[in-house]
């Protein structure tokens, strides 16, 4: 379903990653496991057209990403939860949620919003505060809903688990968990090997831009144990 090839990104003269490879199968949850810095935002900002491809191809369901403009790489289906999940603090949850689905009309939207309760009922309770004040589990799932509420076919998540308690970490393994039930793929980033490769089914070690395995999740459990405690 998403087939990165060759993919090669660069900061100036700086080389974030260079001829890395990836496949993500329709219906998986794929975990991209490495340490702070090896090039895991790069690759799904790579993704969502937020830098620049120096080379290499990105292909959605045969679609070449590279060649289409970041603001309407949108429209291909992708939906993405941003590293630091990055809400809007005064806006409300309902409105940050429903941020990623503009498009839709109201009567959809109400649609949407219900479906997304189910998956985390805090949305349905906190739906009338300002985002800003919700603990940092609670934005996580604002972030995610928001993905979600486009009905993306791929969800990009850059590191959910980041600086949450584990009880936060439990809920939204849950939610992804979830997510393959309903025909969800998934392309997740994480330094936290233990709580990724718990969720996913297949996975990748990155290091320094480059792909030190991939594999199932079984297979990869020794090496990714070991970059996350590099
Ligand atoms: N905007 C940028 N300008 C220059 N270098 C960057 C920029 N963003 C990331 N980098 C560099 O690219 C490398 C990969 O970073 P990043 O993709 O953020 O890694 P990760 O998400 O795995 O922590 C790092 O060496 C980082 O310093
Ligand atoms: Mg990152």
């Amino acid at each position: 379903m998403l087939e990165i090839s060759n993919l090669t990104v660069r900061y100036g003269g700086i080389t974030a990653m260079s001829d890395l490879s990836l496949t993500v199968p329709r219906g998986e949850t794929v975990i991209l496991v490495g340490a702070n810095g090896a090039g895991k935002s790069s690759l799904i900002n790579a993704i969502i057209g937020m830098v620049p491809v120096a080379k290499g191809s990105i292909k959605l369901d045969g679609v070449e990403l590279t060649k289409i403009a970041p603001y309407n790489r949108a429209g291909c289906g992708i939906g993405y939860s941003p590293e630091g999940r990055r809400v809007f603090p005064t806006m409300t949850v309902r409105d940050n949620v429903l941020a990623g689905a503009s498009r839709l009309g109201r009567a959809k939207q109400n649609q949407v919003y219900e479906k997304l309760s189910t998956l985390f009922p805090m949305l349905a309770t906190r739906a009338n505060d300002a985002a800003g004040i919700l603990s940092g589990g609670q934005q996580q799932m604002v972030a995610i809903a928001r993905a979600l509420s486009s009905s993306p076919k791929l969800l990009l998540l850059d590191e959910p688990f980041l600086g949450l308690a584990p009880v936060w970490i439990q809920q939204i393994s849950d939610a992804i968990r979830h997510f393959r039930e309903e025909g969800i793929t998934v392309l997740m980033t994480e330094q936290m090997a233990v709580p990724a490769l718990k969720v996913a089914t297949y996975g990748y070690v990155i290091r320094n831009g480059h792909i030190l395995r991939g594999g199932t999740v079984d297979e990869l459990r020794g090496a990714a144990l070991a970059e996350e405690y590099l």
